[in-house]
């Protein structure tokens, strides 16, 4: 699609480039189509005095200044929409694996520890009838709620922005005011918040000490919303029961994270959005916002219209 239109360079290798390299290359350029790996700064951007667009193949677009972007007219494409089940799908399989320990057990076995069943043995949670409380309930954490209620679960939600009563009434949710009552109440919680400046470390040692020692948590959002010094904490002392992450504060995590050494958290490398299918919807999502762009145009999905339209 984009090669039809516009001359392009492909950064061919799986593994991103350097922020020094992206700098150099996005000097003469009209359009870049980013990953959430790729930091889109102010500095950079004022090194690209050509750009009209900035084409996120993701959801999230913390990795860009988006002020910054508005400010010299850059429009910032994303991919919202297309990827949103196959996340709720991926925070309801983090959620049934840390609940019933199958990461564990899988290793329990190949490690060659299954002698006899045990009336004891790798005990979990149940999911079936249990509370969920779902801190943002945008698109993905909607669409956690109808899995949750495939399980007879009930389900809680925070969100500074509360759904109208039929929404809540056809997704089977209900309202809790304050954070602090869904943590401490939930059995299972699952954050579904962008990272901004008001969720950064949204979860700290306050919300985890206020949790079920049953709490089972789950995060499929970004890592900085989640003080993960205080989550190891918890899980350590075994204040909660377990947690299941997709994203850590640095990504990937480096190898001699303390988090790395529990066996009561299991930790995904940022995949919540990848299927086959998804990608490529992403993709193509990502290039017609890219080609908008570079035509002047609004991109399909833009998060900064303003940007052109003044
Ligand atoms: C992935 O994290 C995304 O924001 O799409």
């Amino acid at each position: 699609m984009i090669d039809q239109v516009a001359e392009m360079e492909v950064w061919p290798q799986e593994s991103p480039l350097s922020y020094e390299v992206l700098l150099e290359k996005v000097r003469d350029a009209e359009g870049v189509l980013t990953l959430l790996t790729d930091r889109i700064d102010a500095a950079l951007m004022a090194a690209a005095p050509k750009l009209k667009v900035v084409s996120n193949l993701a959801v999230g677009y913390d990795n860009i200044d988006i002020p910054e972007a508005t400010r010299r007219g850059i429009v910032v494409g994303n991919t919202p929409g297309v990827l949103t089940e196959t996340t709720a799908d991926l925070a309801f399989a983090l959620l049934m694996a840390a609940a019933r320990r199958v990461v564990e057990a899988d290793s329990y076995t190949r490690k060659g520890q299954w002698q006899s069943w045990g009336p004891m043995t790798l005990l979990g949670q149940d999911i079936h009838h249990a509370t969920l409380g779902i801190v943002g309930l945008g698109r993905i954490g909607a669409e956690l709620a109808k899995r949750a209620r495939g399980f007879n679960m009930k389900v809680l939600y925070y969100d500074k922005i509360r759904r109208s009563e039929p929404e809540e009434r056809q997704l089977g949710v209900e309202y809790v005011s304050e954070m602090s009552k869904l943590v401490s109440s939930a059995d299972f919680i699952s954050v579904h918040v962008p990272l901004r400046p008001q969720t950064y470390h949204l979860f700290g040692a306050a919300e985890f000490a206020m949790m079920k020692p049953t709490a089972v948590f789950i995060n499929t959002s970004r890592g900085l919303v989640v003080d993960q010094k205080a989550l190891c904490e918890a899980l350590k002392a075994r204040q909660i029961f377990a947690a299941a992450v997709d994203v850590t504060e640095v990504e990937p995590i480096p190898h001699d994270d303390s988090l790395l050494t529990l066996d009561n958290i299991i930790i995904t490398p940022h995949i919540a959005s990848a299927s086959v299918t998804t990608r490529t919807n992403m993709a193509v999502m990502a290039a017609a916002n890219l080609i908008a762009g570079l035509k002047g145009q609004v991109p399909p999905n833009c998060v900064n219209p303003e940007a052109i339209r003044g």
